[in-house]
C-alpha cells in the first residue's frame, strides 16, 4: 500500500503545472488505489474515500507526512465539510494558485472546497481564447473560476449561479487576482431562465461555459437531466451566442458517452459545428468521466 501511495505522489511531482499548487495526487484506480483520491491545496491535503473511513495503513502514511490533512467520504449527496485528520488544523479559508491565478479554498465549506481541479486545463484554455473586449458568460458558475480566467485574459464576464454565497465567493476570487468585480456582471438565479431572458433582450456573448450538475430542478419544478436534456440547454446557449462565438460544454455524467453528448449538441444547431473533445488533465489518471466539448459555431 505505502509504495502505491508514494508512487502516485512521485508521479505528480514529475508533472509540470506552472504557477499551480493545487492538483490531484492520487486518482483511485488510475494509481492502483480504487476508492481513494488525494488532492493537494497549497500543500494541505484532502483525502477522499469511498469507504466510510480511511484504512489504518493510509492513516499512518498520512500522519507521517507531517502536514495538514483533511478527509471526506466520496458521496455527492453529502453536505458535510471534510474532517481534520492530521497536522495543523486549517480553520480559515486560504489561497491556492492555478496557472498563476489565485483562488480561495475552504475546508469548512461543505462537500466542495472552492475549485474543481478536473477543470484545470479547460480554465487555461478559456484564458488562451480570450481577447480584450470579448464577453464570456459562465453559467452554473460555482465560485467563478472560469470567469476569473476569462477576465485575466481580458474579457468582460457574466457569472451566473443559483446561490448568492457562491457569487460572493466568485467576487472574492476576482479581488484575489486584482480584478475589479465592479467591471464584471454577477447574476443570481436559474441558468435556464437567465438564458431565455438574455435571448429575449438580444444580449449576445462571444463565449459561454456550460457545466451543469447532472440533475437539477428549477423553481417551476422542471427537471433537467444531462443524459436527456443537455440539448435543450445548448439550444438556449446558442440563442445567446454572438456570430462566430463558441461554447465550452462539459458534463461529468458517467452515464453519458462522449458520442451521445456530442450528438445532443449537434442536434440543436442548424450550423456545421466544429467540435473538439478535450482530454482530462494529466493528474487525473482514472476513468475519464469529465467530457468537455469545445464547440465553434
Ligand atoms: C458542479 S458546480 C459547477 C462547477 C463550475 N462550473 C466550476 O467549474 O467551478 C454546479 C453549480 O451550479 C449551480 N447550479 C445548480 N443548478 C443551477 C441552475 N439551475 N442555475 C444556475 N446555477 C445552478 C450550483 O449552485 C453550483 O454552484
Amino acid at each position: 500500500m505505502r509504495h502505491l501511495l508514494d508512487a502516485a505522489v512521485s508521479k505528480r511531482n514529475a508533472l509540470s503545472f506552472p504557477g499551480t499548487d493545487a492538483l490531484r495526487l492520487i486518482d483511485g484506480e488510475g494509481d492502483g488505489l480504487p476508492g481513494l483520491e488525494l488532492e493537494t491545496f497549497a500543500g494541505k491535503w484532502l483525502l477522499s474515500t469511498r469507504d466510510r473511513t480511511p484504512g489504518p495503513a493510509v492513516l499512518e502514511w498520512l500522519r507521517d507526512q507531517q502536514r495538514t490533512v483533511y478527509w471526506k467520504q466520496l458521496d455527492q449527496h453529502q453536505k458535510e465539510s471534510p474532517r481534520w485528520v492530521a497536522g495543523p488544523e486549517q480553520e480559515a479559508p486560504f489561497p491556492v494558485r492555478e496557472s498563476g491565478l489565485a483562488f480561495e479554498i475552504s475546508f469548512q465549506s461543505g462537500y466542495s472546497q472552492g475549485i474543481f481541479l478536473d477543470q484545470h486545463d479547460n480554465r487555461a484554455g478559456v484564458r488562451e481564447r480570450m481577447r480584450p473586449g470579448m464577453t464570456l458568460l459562465n453559467t452554473f458558475s460555482y465560485t467563478g473560476a472560469f470567469s476569473v480566467f476569462a477576465a485575466a485574459g481580458g474579457a468582460t464576464t457574466t457569472t451566473l449561479d443559483l446561490a448568492q454565497p457562491y457569487l460572493d465567493w466568485a467576487k472574492r476570487n476576482f479581488v484575489l487576482n486584482d480584478l475589479d468585480p465592479a467591471r464584471h456582471y454577477f447574476c443570481k438565479g436559474d441558468t435556464f431562465h437567465w438564458l431565455q431572458r438574455f435571448a429575449k433582450q438580444g444580449r449576445k456573448f462571444d463565449a459561454i461555459v456550460l457545466d451543469p450538475p447532472t440533475f437539477s430542478r428549477d423553481q417551476d419544478g422542471t427537471v433537467f437531466r444531462v443524459e436527456k436534456d443537455y440539448g435543450r440547454l445548448a439550444a438556449l446557449a446558442f440563442s445567446c451566442l454572438a456570430p462566430g462565438g463558441w461554447l465550452l460544454a462539459c458534463t461529468n455524467c458517467r452515464q453519458l458517452p462522449p458520442a451521445a453528448f456530442e450528438k445532443q449538441i449537434r442536434a440543436v444547431s442548424t450550423k456545421a459545428l466544429k467540435i473538439r473533445h478535450a482530454p482530462m488533465p494529466a493528474d487525473f489518471t482514472a476513468e475519464p468521466y469529465l467530457k468537455s466539448l469545445w464547440v465553434e459555431t
